[in-house]
Protein backbone atom coordinates (compact mmCIF):
# COMPACT_ATOMS: atom_id res chain seq x y z
CA UNK A 1 0.00 0.00 0.00
CA UNK A 2 1.18 3.72 -0.92
CA UNK A 3 -0.62 4.46 2.18
CA UNK A 4 -2.79 7.24 0.74
CA UNK A 5 -6.32 6.31 -0.10
CA UNK A 6 -8.66 8.07 0.55
CA UNK A 7 -9.61 8.32 4.51
CA UNK A 8 -5.98 6.66 5.37
CA UNK A 9 -4.52 8.11 8.15
CA UNK A 10 -2.28 9.98 7.39
CA UNK A 11 -0.14 10.62 11.18
CA UNK A 12 -1.84 7.50 12.99
CA UNK A 13 -0.68 3.49 12.62
CA UNK A 14 -2.51 1.68 10.54
CA UNK A 15 -2.29 -2.11 9.34
CA UNK A 16 -1.16 -1.81 5.27
CA UNK A 17 -3.85 -3.97 4.31
CA UNK A 18 -6.82 -5.80 5.85
CA UNK A 19 -8.08 -6.29 9.02
CA UNK A 20 -7.14 -4.67 12.52
CA UNK A 21 -8.25 -4.21 15.68
CA UNK A 22 -6.87 -3.99 19.61
CA UNK A 23 -3.47 -3.14 20.28
CA UNK A 24 -1.68 -6.30 21.69
CA UNK A 25 1.06 -7.56 23.13
CA UNK A 26 3.09 -3.99 23.52
CA UNK A 27 6.17 -3.84 24.47
CA UNK A 28 9.25 -1.83 24.82
CA UNK A 29 12.51 -3.74 24.27
CA UNK A 30 16.37 -2.79 23.21
CA UNK A 31 15.13 0.71 21.53
CA UNK A 32 11.88 -0.40 20.59
CA UNK A 33 8.40 -0.01 20.64
CA UNK A 34 7.10 -3.24 19.94
CA UNK A 35 3.14 -2.75 18.67
CA UNK A 36 1.00 -6.41 17.84
CA UNK A 37 -2.62 -5.75 16.77
CA UNK A 38 -5.60 -8.28 16.59
CA UNK A 39 -5.09 -8.97 12.71
CA UNK A 40 -6.82 -10.99 9.97
CA UNK A 41 -4.68 -11.09 7.04
CA UNK A 42 -7.16 -12.25 4.66
CA UNK A 43 -10.33 -9.94 4.81
CA UNK A 44 -10.97 -6.57 5.55
CA UNK A 45 -13.57 -7.70 7.86
CA UNK A 46 -13.06 -9.14 11.46
CA UNK A 47 -12.25 -13.36 11.03
CA UNK A 48 -9.57 -15.76 12.44
CA UNK A 49 -7.17 -14.09 14.55
CA UNK A 50 -3.19 -13.19 14.51
CA UNK A 51 -1.12 -11.02 15.74
CA UNK A 52 0.39 -8.42 13.05
CA UNK A 53 3.32 -6.56 14.39
CA UNK A 54 5.31 -3.11 13.59
CA UNK A 55 7.80 -1.25 15.57
CA UNK A 56 8.54 2.32 16.01
CA UNK A 57 12.02 3.87 17.80
CA UNK A 58 10.05 7.00 18.42
CA UNK A 59 6.06 6.17 18.85
CA UNK A 60 5.91 7.94 15.36
CA UNK A 61 7.04 6.48 12.64
CA UNK A 62 6.18 2.46 12.23
CA UNK A 63 7.81 -0.08 10.24
CA UNK A 64 5.94 -2.80 9.55
CA UNK A 65 6.86 -6.16 10.02
CA UNK A 66 5.32 -10.15 9.13
CA UNK A 67 2.67 -11.80 11.30
CA UNK A 68 4.11 -12.60 14.62
CA UNK A 69 1.96 -15.17 15.81
CA UNK A 70 -1.27 -17.34 13.61
CA UNK A 71 -3.44 -19.44 14.91
CA UNK A 72 -3.01 -23.17 15.38
CA UNK A 73 -4.71 -26.41 16.60
CA UNK A 74 -5.82 -24.74 20.22
CA UNK A 75 -7.65 -21.64 18.21
CA UNK A 76 -7.23 -17.91 17.02
CA UNK A 77 -4.72 -15.61 18.86
CA UNK A 78 -7.07 -13.12 20.49
CA UNK A 79 -5.91 -10.28 22.59
CA UNK A 80 -3.00 -10.35 25.19
CA UNK A 81 -0.05 -8.60 26.33
CA UNK A 82 4.14 -9.49 25.93
CA UNK A 83 7.08 -8.70 28.60
CA UNK A 84 10.38 -9.25 28.68
CA UNK A 85 11.24 -12.02 31.44
CA UNK A 86 14.64 -10.54 32.29
CA UNK A 87 15.36 -12.66 35.18
CA UNK A 88 14.44 -16.17 32.68
CA UNK A 89 12.03 -17.49 35.32
CA UNK A 90 10.02 -18.95 32.29
CA UNK A 91 13.05 -21.11 31.30
CA UNK A 92 12.46 -20.48 27.69
CA UNK A 93 15.48 -18.40 27.06
CA UNK A 94 18.64 -18.09 28.66
CA UNK A 95 20.13 -15.60 31.38
CA UNK A 96 22.20 -14.40 28.41
CA UNK A 97 19.64 -14.04 26.31
CA UNK A 98 16.43 -13.45 28.25
CA UNK A 99 13.10 -14.00 26.59
CA UNK A 100 10.26 -12.16 25.40
CA UNK A 101 7.11 -13.53 26.62
CA UNK A 102 3.70 -13.32 24.77
CA UNK A 103 0.26 -13.89 26.79
CA UNK A 104 -2.76 -14.39 24.89
CA UNK A 105 -5.95 -15.83 24.52
CA UNK A 106 -6.81 -18.72 22.63
CA UNK A 107 -9.97 -18.79 20.91
CA UNK A 108 -11.01 -22.31 19.81
CA UNK A 109 -14.84 -22.05 18.95
CA UNK A 110 -14.11 -22.66 15.08
CA UNK A 111 -16.75 -25.44 14.35
CA UNK A 112 -19.07 -22.82 16.38
CA UNK A 113 -19.77 -26.32 18.61
CA UNK A 114 -23.15 -26.42 19.89
CA UNK A 115 -23.26 -26.06 23.73
CA UNK A 116 -19.52 -25.85 24.10
CA UNK A 117 -18.71 -22.60 26.15
CA UNK A 118 -14.92 -23.73 27.56
CA UNK A 119 -13.29 -22.37 23.86
CA UNK A 120 -10.96 -19.61 25.42
CA UNK A 121 -7.79 -20.37 27.40
CA UNK A 122 -4.41 -19.06 27.80
CA UNK A 123 -1.08 -19.30 25.74
CA UNK A 124 2.13 -18.35 26.11
CA UNK A 125 4.72 -17.77 22.77
CA UNK A 126 8.34 -16.18 23.29
CA UNK A 127 11.01 -14.82 21.09
CA UNK A 128 14.55 -15.13 21.73
CA UNK A 129 15.52 -12.79 18.46
CA UNK A 130 13.71 -10.10 20.21
CA UNK A 131 10.91 -10.08 18.95
CA UNK A 132 11.06 -10.58 15.26
CA UNK A 133 10.09 -14.42 15.42
CA UNK A 134 7.89 -16.25 17.91
CA UNK A 135 8.05 -19.91 19.10
CA UNK A 136 4.91 -21.42 20.89
CA UNK A 137 5.48 -23.17 24.40
CA UNK A 138 5.03 -26.93 23.94
CA UNK A 139 3.17 -26.81 27.20
CA UNK A 140 -0.08 -24.73 26.09
CA UNK A 141 -2.31 -23.90 27.26
CA UNK A 142 -0.90 -22.36 30.72
CA UNK A 143 -4.45 -21.62 31.81
CA UNK A 144 -7.55 -23.77 31.23
CA UNK A 145 -10.79 -22.63 31.10
CA UNK A 146 -13.41 -23.02 34.05
CA UNK A 147 -16.33 -23.57 32.23
CA UNK A 148 -16.92 -19.75 31.71
CA UNK A 149 -17.57 -18.35 28.14
CA UNK A 150 -15.65 -15.07 28.10
CA UNK A 151 -12.53 -15.78 29.29
CA UNK A 152 -9.72 -13.84 27.35
CA UNK A 153 -7.63 -10.65 26.88
CA UNK A 154 -4.64 -11.39 29.89
CA UNK A 155 -2.02 -8.21 30.47
CA UNK A 156 0.96 -9.42 32.72
CA UNK A 157 2.42 -6.76 34.65
CA UNK A 158 5.74 -7.24 36.70
CA UNK A 159 4.48 -6.52 40.15
CA UNK A 160 7.24 -6.23 43.18
CA UNK A 161 6.10 -7.24 46.87
CA UNK A 162 7.95 -6.78 49.48
CA UNK A 163 11.06 -6.41 47.50
CA UNK A 164 9.77 -9.90 45.96
CA UNK A 165 9.23 -9.38 41.85
CA UNK A 166 6.33 -11.64 40.42
CA UNK A 167 4.22 -11.41 37.87
CA UNK A 168 0.71 -10.90 38.24
CA UNK A 169 -2.00 -11.25 35.07
CA UNK A 170 -5.52 -9.12 34.90
CA UNK A 171 -8.15 -11.56 33.12
CA UNK A 172 -11.59 -10.44 31.85
CA UNK A 173 -13.61 -13.18 32.77
CA UNK A 174 -17.51 -12.09 31.67
CA UNK A 175 -18.27 -9.26 34.04
CA UNK A 176 -15.69 -9.54 36.33
CA UNK A 177 -11.20 -8.89 36.44
CA UNK A 178 -9.92 -11.99 37.60
CA UNK A 179 -6.08 -11.22 38.72
CA UNK A 180 -3.86 -14.58 38.84
CA UNK A 181 -0.52 -14.58 39.84
CA UNK A 182 3.01 -16.54 39.47
CA UNK A 183 6.42 -16.96 39.74
CA UNK A 184 7.50 -17.88 36.20
CA UNK A 185 4.74 -17.06 33.68
CA UNK A 186 3.48 -20.46 32.77
CA UNK A 187 1.82 -21.40 36.48
CA UNK A 188 -1.12 -19.52 37.27
CA UNK A 189 -2.76 -19.26 40.75
CA UNK A 190 -6.08 -17.18 41.05
CA UNK A 191 -5.77 -14.73 43.61
CA UNK A 192 -8.52 -12.26 43.52
CA UNK A 193 -11.82 -10.92 41.53
CA UNK A 194 -12.74 -7.50 41.22
CA UNK A 195 -16.41 -6.38 40.43
CA UNK A 196 -17.71 -3.69 42.21
CA UNK A 197 -21.40 -2.91 42.12
CA UNK A 198 -21.33 0.51 40.92
CA UNK A 199 -19.25 -0.36 37.98
CA UNK A 200 -20.47 -0.31 33.90
CA UNK A 201 -22.07 -3.63 33.33
CA UNK A 202 -23.77 -2.72 29.75
CA UNK A 203 -21.87 -5.21 27.81
CA UNK A 204 -18.79 -7.41 28.13
CA UNK A 205 -15.75 -6.93 30.11
CA UNK A 206 -12.75 -7.12 27.71
CA UNK A 207 -8.74 -6.04 27.63
CA UNK A 208 -7.88 -5.13 31.32
CA UNK A 209 -4.82 -3.81 32.54
CA UNK A 210 -3.65 -3.03 35.68
CA UNK A 211 -0.32 -0.64 36.78
CA UNK A 212 0.73 1.29 38.69
CA UNK A 213 0.84 5.65 38.21
CA UNK A 214 1.87 8.08 40.82
CA UNK A 215 -0.89 10.57 42.58
CA UNK A 216 -0.02 14.40 42.57
CA UNK A 217 1.64 13.79 46.22
CA UNK A 218 3.98 11.45 45.57
CA UNK A 219 1.58 8.35 46.14
CA UNK A 220 1.63 5.50 44.40
CA UNK A 221 -1.52 4.20 43.20
CA UNK A 222 -2.80 1.60 40.99
CA UNK A 223 -5.34 2.14 37.54
CA UNK A 224 -7.23 -1.05 36.52
CA UNK A 225 -8.70 -0.16 32.88
CA UNK A 226 -11.55 -2.34 31.82
CA UNK A 227 -13.20 -2.26 28.31
CA UNK A 228 -17.01 -2.43 27.99
CA UNK A 229 -18.76 -3.60 25.03
CA UNK A 230 -21.32 -1.77 24.38
CA UNK A 231 -22.31 0.05 27.19
CA UNK A 232 -19.74 3.34 26.63
CA UNK A 233 -20.89 7.20 27.68
CA UNK A 234 -21.79 7.45 23.50
CA UNK A 235 -22.95 4.25 22.71
CA UNK A 236 -20.79 0.42 21.96
CA UNK A 237 -17.12 0.65 23.09
CA UNK A 238 -15.35 2.58 25.64
CA UNK A 239 -12.69 2.31 28.35
CA UNK A 240 -13.82 2.69 32.24
CA UNK A 241 -10.61 2.76 34.66
CA UNK A 242 -10.76 2.48 38.37
CA UNK A 243 -8.17 4.02 40.84
CA UNK A 244 -7.00 2.66 43.57
CA UNK A 245 -4.10 0.29 45.42
CA UNK A 246 -2.93 -3.03 45.07
CA UNK A 247 -1.50 -5.91 47.39
CA UNK A 248 0.03 -8.16 44.78
CA UNK A 249 -3.46 -10.29 45.65
CA UNK A 250 -6.09 -7.84 45.51
CA UNK A 251 -7.18 -4.91 43.87
CA UNK A 252 -9.44 -2.29 45.80
CA UNK A 253 -10.59 1.52 45.15
CA UNK A 254 -12.91 3.97 47.32
CA UNK A 255 -14.15 5.19 43.97
CA UNK A 256 -17.98 5.27 43.83
CA UNK A 257 -18.95 6.17 40.35
CA UNK A 258 -17.95 5.33 36.34
CA UNK A 259 -14.87 7.17 35.43
CA UNK A 260 -13.99 7.20 31.00
CA UNK A 261 -11.05 6.74 29.76
CA UNK A 262 -12.17 8.50 26.63
CA UNK A 263 -15.47 10.25 26.20
CA UNK A 264 -15.55 10.18 22.32
CA UNK A 265 -17.09 6.49 20.36
CA UNK A 266 -13.94 5.85 19.00
CA UNK A 267 -11.18 3.99 21.56
CA UNK A 268 -11.23 0.93 22.71
CA UNK A 269 -9.45 -2.24 24.00
CA UNK A 270 -6.23 -0.03 24.74
CA UNK A 271 -4.06 -0.85 27.17
CA UNK A 272 -0.44 0.11 28.23
CA UNK A 273 3.61 -0.71 27.13
CA UNK A 274 5.22 -2.72 29.16
CA UNK A 275 8.83 -2.15 29.77
CA UNK A 276 9.33 1.16 29.56
CA UNK A 277 12.60 2.12 31.24
CA UNK A 278 12.49 3.51 35.05
CA UNK A 279 14.50 6.62 33.84
CA UNK A 280 11.72 7.28 31.16
CA UNK A 281 9.20 6.49 34.17
CA UNK A 282 6.09 7.39 31.55
CA UNK A 283 2.78 4.90 31.32
CA UNK A 284 2.54 4.77 27.43
CA UNK A 285 -1.06 3.96 25.88
CA UNK A 286 -2.51 3.40 22.57
CA UNK A 287 -6.22 2.35 21.77
CA UNK A 288 -7.84 1.12 19.13
CA UNK A 289 -9.46 4.08 17.29
CA UNK A 290 -13.12 2.36 16.29
CA UNK A 291 -15.79 0.99 17.69
CA UNK A 292 -17.67 -2.78 17.30
CA UNK A 293 -20.91 -0.97 16.43
CA UNK A 294 -19.48 0.14 13.19
CA UNK A 295 -15.62 -0.63 12.99
CA UNK A 296 -16.32 -3.55 9.86
CA UNK A 297 -18.48 -1.49 7.88
CA UNK A 298 -16.86 1.81 8.22
CA UNK A 299 -16.23 3.46 4.17
CA UNK A 300 -12.73 1.93 4.07
CA UNK A 301 -11.57 -1.30 1.86
CA UNK A 302 -7.94 -1.39 1.47
CA UNK A 303 -7.92 -1.93 5.12
CA UNK A 304 -9.80 -1.15 7.95
CA UNK A 305 -9.00 0.53 11.21
CA UNK A 306 -6.04 2.80 12.96
CA UNK A 307 -4.80 3.47 16.70
CA UNK A 308 -5.20 6.14 18.32
CA UNK A 309 -2.69 8.80 19.16
CA UNK A 310 0.24 7.27 21.80
CA UNK A 311 -0.68 8.92 25.44
CA UNK A 312 0.83 9.12 28.33
CA UNK A 313 -1.30 8.22 31.46
CA UNK A 314 -1.08 10.46 34.45
CA UNK A 315 -3.00 11.19 37.90
CA UNK A 316 -4.62 14.31 38.85
CA UNK A 317 -6.83 15.97 41.48
CA UNK A 318 -10.05 17.09 40.74
CA UNK A 319 -12.92 17.55 43.54
CA UNK A 320 -11.14 15.48 46.32
CA UNK A 321 -10.81 12.91 43.55
CA UNK A 322 -8.22 11.04 41.26
CA UNK A 323 -8.97 11.04 37.49
CA UNK A 324 -6.21 10.07 34.69
CA UNK A 325 -5.50 12.41 32.20
CA UNK A 326 -4.42 10.84 28.67
CA UNK A 327 -2.27 13.41 26.86
CA UNK A 328 -0.52 13.10 23.63
CA UNK A 329 3.06 11.91 23.82
CA UNK A 330 5.52 14.52 23.53
CA UNK A 331 6.87 13.03 20.51
CA UNK A 332 3.71 13.39 19.30
CA UNK A 333 4.95 17.36 18.40
CA UNK A 334 7.88 15.66 16.15
CA UNK A 335 4.65 15.87 13.49
CA UNK A 336 4.72 19.76 14.07
CA UNK A 337 5.94 21.34 10.36
CA UNK A 338 4.59 24.88 9.71
CA UNK A 339 3.48 26.94 12.80
CA UNK A 340 0.52 29.06 11.58
CA UNK A 341 -0.81 32.36 13.13
CA UNK A 342 -4.60 32.04 13.34
CA UNK A 343 -5.79 35.45 14.25
CA UNK A 344 -9.90 36.56 13.97
CA UNK A 345 -12.55 33.94 13.43
CA UNK A 346 -12.36 32.45 10.39
CA UNK A 347 -9.34 30.48 9.47
CA UNK A 348 -8.75 29.11 5.63
CA UNK A 349 -7.34 25.51 6.08
CA UNK A 350 -4.58 24.69 3.73
CA UNK A 351 -3.88 21.03 4.82
CA UNK A 352 -5.88 18.15 6.03
CA UNK A 353 -3.68 17.09 8.90
CA UNK A 354 -3.71 19.67 11.72
CA UNK A 355 -3.25 20.39 14.94
CA UNK A 356 -4.81 23.74 17.16
CA UNK A 357 -4.05 24.86 20.79
CA UNK A 358 -7.37 27.02 21.09
CA UNK A 359 -7.61 29.05 24.17
CA UNK A 360 -11.45 29.51 25.36
CA UNK A 361 -13.52 32.72 26.60
CA UNK A 362 -15.09 31.62 29.49
CA UNK A 363 -18.56 30.34 28.47
CA UNK A 364 -19.37 28.40 25.40
CA UNK A 365 -17.65 28.07 22.61
CA UNK A 366 -17.42 26.36 19.37
CA UNK A 367 -14.70 25.27 16.27
CA UNK A 368 -16.65 24.28 13.19
CA UNK A 369 -14.87 22.53 10.27
CA UNK A 370 -16.40 22.94 7.29
CA UNK A 371 -16.06 22.77 3.50
CA UNK A 372 -17.55 23.62 0.47
CA UNK A 373 -19.35 20.04 -0.03
CA UNK A 374 -21.09 20.88 3.12
CA UNK A 375 -19.71 18.51 5.22
CA UNK A 376 -19.36 20.38 9.15
CA UNK A 377 -17.35 19.21 12.37
CA UNK A 378 -18.15 21.31 14.96
CA UNK A 379 -16.23 20.62 18.49
CA UNK A 380 -17.66 22.57 21.22
CA UNK A 381 -18.71 23.32 24.93
CA UNK A 382 -22.10 23.87 25.57
CA UNK A 383 -23.93 23.60 29.07
CA UNK A 384 -21.65 22.04 31.07
CA UNK A 385 -20.57 19.86 28.16
CA UNK A 386 -17.70 19.23 25.82
CA UNK A 387 -19.49 17.28 22.37
CA UNK A 388 -18.08 16.48 18.75
CA UNK A 389 -21.40 16.74 16.34
CA UNK A 390 -20.50 14.29 13.71
CA UNK A 391 -23.80 14.59 11.75
CA UNK A 392 -22.67 15.65 8.92
CA UNK A 393 -19.25 15.14 8.90
CA UNK A 394 -18.90 13.04 5.60
CA UNK A 395 -20.21 10.12 5.20
CA UNK A 396 -21.77 8.82 7.91
CA UNK A 397 -24.66 6.08 5.88
CA UNK A 398 -22.25 3.20 6.28
CA UNK A 399 -24.17 2.58 9.56
CA UNK A 400 -27.21 3.87 11.41
CA UNK A 401 -26.37 5.81 14.34
CA UNK A 402 -22.45 7.08 13.15
CA UNK A 403 -24.20 10.29 12.17
CA UNK A 404 -24.23 11.37 16.05
CA UNK A 405 -23.27 13.80 18.90
CA UNK A 406 -21.15 12.70 21.51
CA UNK A 407 -21.34 14.47 24.87
CA UNK A 408 -18.77 14.15 28.05
CA UNK A 409 -19.39 16.01 30.86
CA UNK A 410 -17.06 18.55 32.36
CA UNK A 411 -18.45 18.71 36.09
CA UNK A 412 -17.43 22.57 36.13
CA UNK A 413 -13.95 21.72 35.26
CA UNK A 414 -12.31 25.17 33.61
CA UNK A 415 -11.15 24.88 30.23
CA UNK A 416 -7.92 26.40 29.39
CA UNK A 417 -6.73 24.64 26.61
CA UNK A 418 -8.68 22.68 23.86
CA UNK A 419 -5.93 20.68 21.85
CA UNK A 420 -7.36 19.30 18.46
CA UNK A 421 -5.66 16.41 16.40
CA UNK A 422 -7.07 16.70 13.17
CA UNK A 423 -6.44 13.39 10.76
CA UNK A 424 -7.95 12.51 7.38
CA UNK A 425 -10.45 10.78 9.35
CA UNK A 426 -10.39 11.37 12.88
CA UNK A 427 -10.12 13.83 14.99
CA UNK A 428 -8.89 13.45 18.60
CA UNK A 429 -9.63 16.00 21.46
CA UNK A 430 -7.48 16.78 24.32
CA UNK A 431 -8.73 19.47 27.19
CA UNK A 432 -6.32 21.09 29.39
CA UNK A 433 -3.05 18.33 28.77
CA UNK A 434 -5.92 15.58 28.56
CA UNK A 435 -7.69 16.35 31.72
CA UNK A 436 -10.72 15.04 29.54
CA UNK A 437 -9.80 13.09 25.97
CA UNK A 438 -12.95 12.60 22.93
CA UNK A 439 -11.97 10.77 20.09
CA UNK A 440 -14.04 10.42 17.41
CA UNK A 441 -14.12 8.81 13.62
CA UNK A 442 -14.96 11.21 10.49
CA UNK A 443 -15.24 10.32 7.18
CA UNK A 444 -15.52 13.81 5.44
CA UNK A 445 -14.99 13.07 1.46
CA UNK A 446 -13.37 16.11 1.07
CA UNK A 447 -10.76 17.76 3.33
CA UNK A 448 -12.23 20.47 5.44
CA UNK A 449 -11.18 24.07 3.87
CA UNK A 450 -12.53 26.60 7.02
CA UNK A 451 -12.21 26.70 10.29
CA UNK A 452 -14.86 29.10 12.09
CA UNK A 453 -13.90 29.74 15.80
CA UNK A 454 -16.66 31.08 18.02
CA UNK A 455 -15.78 31.87 22.25
CA UNK A 456 -12.07 31.70 21.87
CA UNK A 457 -9.12 34.44 22.60
CA UNK A 458 -7.90 36.26 19.44
CA UNK A 459 -4.48 34.42 19.04
CA UNK A 460 -4.59 30.81 18.83
CA UNK A 461 -1.50 28.32 17.64
CA UNK A 462 -1.92 25.98 15.15
CA UNK A 463 -0.05 23.19 13.67
CA UNK A 464 0.47 21.97 10.26
CA UNK A 465 1.77 18.09 10.27
CA UNK A 466 3.84 15.64 9.08
CA UNK A 467 2.92 12.64 7.09
CA UNK A 468 4.30 9.70 8.62
CA UNK A 469 3.94 6.89 5.91
C1 LIG B 1 -11.89 -6.62 22.08
C2 LIG B 1 -11.91 -8.09 21.74
C3 LIG B 1 -11.15 -8.91 22.76
C4 LIG B 1 -10.75 -10.12 22.00
C5 LIG B 1 -10.48 -9.56 20.63
C6 LIG B 1 -10.82 -10.49 19.51
O1 LIG B 1 -12.11 -5.78 21.00
O2 LIG B 1 -13.26 -8.54 21.62
O3 LIG B 1 -11.89 -9.19 23.93
O4 LIG B 1 -9.62 -10.75 22.54
O5 LIG B 1 -11.25 -8.38 20.51
O6 LIG B 1 -10.38 -10.00 18.27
Amino acid sequence: SDYNEPFRPQYHFSPPANWMNDPNGMVFHKGEYHLFYQYYPDSNVWGPMHWGHATSKNLIEWKNLPVAIAPDSLGWIFSGSAVLDSENSSGLGTAENPPLVAIYTYHNNVKGDAGRIDFQTQGIAYSLDDGVSWEKFSGNPVLANPGIRDFRDPKVTKVEVDGKAMWVMSLAVKDKISFYSSSNLLEWEHESDFNPAWAAYGGVWECPDLFPLQSPNGEQKWVLLVSINPGGPNGGSATQYFVGDFDGETFTTNQEEVKWLDHGTDNYAGVTWSNVPDADGRTIFIGWMSNWDYAQVVPTEVWRSAMTLPRELSLYDEGEELWVASNPVKEVEQLRDEALTIEGEEVALENELLEFSLKPKAGDFSGTFENEFGEILVIGKREDALFIDRTNSGLTNFKEGFASVMTAPLNGLEINEVRIMLDRSSVEVFINDGALAMTALVFPEHPYSKLLLNGFEKENKAYSLKKIW
